[in-house]
């Protein structure tokens, strides 16, 4: 889909579908729709009068000009009471209205900036999350379909439409932003929807390659052989019970400068979690593929800020295997030395992730990081917890998760945090080891957090428990059933922000 702007009123504007939005307290029509309901010979009115168009938060409204204007159609988006608006509706307003235009087989769409009304944001922001809720309403997933489902064409092109020629450039930096996100977020459903016997570890390995290819960006894939020589036990006992390699991925962006210490992340990628020997129940376990989407979301987000140029030193580390029950499979009661040299007590081989988690965290110190984020979908518990609308969030450092939580707001894939107590250790302690893989019933999302804090260095850490999030069992405005990539968006926002701080 390609974006663009350009200054033009409502009224002149020749498209296939002009999207407007419109209030639950206007009780009557608003002054800037006066011109166009008078070429419409008052239909607008009419609309609002019947209460056909009440402004309902995701409640819309198609009707056809046939020639009035040069705008073929208009689709009209609810987005509720003026301050219940969120960027976030926004962002669920382009979603439904970008559905809503493919269905008609339109390939074009115009909108001016909807909302600043209501919203103090600036055009920028808005046309962000105008882009991204334009871009992923219109995500599918149709590599393997013959069939091609609905067969409705994808939209070509959107417009944003600027009241003035200041606005132009912020828009642009807006239409950017939402691109490179929303493209992130693709590219980590994609990788998430290929099923585990195509997207292998050594896919990953090409996947990240093209990534390469943007600028900037360097990889480096150490090999079963450099795991084994620098002592990762985790990896390397994780992917014992898999015919596939295990891949340990580093992707360097350079974008700062030279002396900027790097902002370092480590998402989880196990390509598919059988549960290893303490295998899984098979009711949904095909979901299980995408137990890399921190890995893929870690991908996007390096990927994003390479297209964005940022100004920043950002290094993305992929833990990649698959934890399958095999003949030389890790078993319950084994012991691992990590690549920080403590022991682990492996009690359940369906804990993988932290296990490989830990060798990248414990990686990440080498690299003299400016600060960590992991991301992973990492425990049933955490389902349990939060439910599908928030991600887990634990770390050792107030400020990098205050920077977590103003961009998981501002992105609307938001964080919820959970104590991170030296109490919970005891439930990590083992006879025979320096510690042990679970902690038994309670607290698991937060027993887990404290597994990882014992392999992270002396920086500014915080752990992303994304197991919540990153299925949905619906079809949302812009968020498609199966995997979300919830957590990328997040990711790159702070990313920005982080750029802009520095
Ligand atoms: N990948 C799973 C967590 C998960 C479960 C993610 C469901 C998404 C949906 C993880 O590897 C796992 O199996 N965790 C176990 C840990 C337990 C054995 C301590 C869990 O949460 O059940
Ligand atoms: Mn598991
Ligand atoms: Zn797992």
């Amino acid at each position: 889909m390609n974006c663009q702007v350009k200054q033009r009123n409502i009224n002149k504007e020749d498209t296939e579908v002009l999207v407007l939005g419109g209030y639950e307290d206007d009780k009557n029509l608003p002054k800037k729709f006066q011109g166009l309901d008078k070429a419409l010979g008052g239909q607008l009115q009419e609309l609002k009068k019947s209460g056909e168009f009440a402004g309902k938060n995701q409640q819309s409204v198609l009707i056809h000009t046939q020639g009035a204007i040069p705008a073929k159609r208009i689709l009209f988006m609810g987005l509720g009471k003026k301050k219940e608006v969120t960027l976030d509706r926004i962002r669920q307003a382009m979603g439904s209205a970008s559905k809503k235009t493919r269905q008609t087989g339109a390939q074009t769409c115009s909108a001016p900036i909807i909302g600043t009304e209501a919203l103090n944001a600036s055009a920028a922001e808005i046309a962000q999350a105008m882009v991204e809720g334009a871009i992923l309403g219109c995500y599918r997933f149709n590599h393997y379909r013959s069939d091609n489902e609905d067969g409705a064409k994808n939209i070509r092109s959107i417009t944003l439409l600027a009241n003035n020629v200041k606005q132009i450039n912020e828009i642009k930096t807006g239409i950017r932003r939402g691109e490179a996100s929303a493209q992130a977020t693709s590219l980590a459903r994609d990788l998430c929807n290929h099923p585990a016997n195509v997207m292998t570890p050594a896919r990953i390995v090409q996947e990240a390659k093209k990534i390469t290819g943007e600028g900037k960006v360097k990889l480096t894939v150490l090999e079963r052989k450099d795991q084994e020589k620098l002592g990762m036990g985790g990896l390397l006992g994780v992917s014992r019970g898999s015919q596939e390699a295990a891949k340990f991925l580093i992707l360097k962006y350079s974008g700062g400068k030279k002396k900027d210490a790097p902002i370092v992340l480590v998402g989880k990628t196990v390509t598919f979690d059988s549960g290893g020997i303490s295998l899984k129940p098979s009711e949904n376990m095909e979901q299980m593929k995408a137990d890399m989407t921190g890995g893929a979301e870690v991908l996007g987000a390096v990927r994003a800020a390479a297209r964005l140029r940022l100004p920043i030193n950002l290094i993305g580390i992929l833990p990649a295997t698959e934890n399958m029950p095999g003949g030389r499979a890790t078993k319950p009661g084994d012991i691992l030395r990590m690549l920080n040299g403590k022991t682990v007590e492996v009690q359940n081989t369906d804990a993988e992730g932290r296990l490989i988690l830990a060798d990248g965290l414990a990686y990440a110190t080498r690299l003299k990081p400016k600060c960590v984020v992991d991301i992973a979908t990492l425990t049933g518990a955490c389902i349990v917890a939060l439910g599908q609308f928030a991600i887990g969030m634990l770390g050792n450092n107030d400020k990098l998760k205050a920077e977590l939580k103003k961009a998981g707001e501002e992105a609307g894939e938001r964080v919820w945090e959970m104590p991170l107590w030296d109490e919970y250790f005891e439930q990590l302690k083992s006879d025979v080891a320096d510690m042990r893989n679970i902690g038994g019933r309670g607290g698991g999302m937060i027993t887990a957090g404290m597994f990882l804090s014992k392999f992270v260095g002396d920086y500014p850490w915080v752990h992303l428990d994304i197991a919540s999030t990153d299925w949905s069992t619906s079809e949302r405005p812009y968020v498609s059933k199966g995997p979300t990539a919830i957590g990328t968006r997040l990711l790159v926002q702070f990313l920005i922000n982080h750029a802009g701080r520095s």
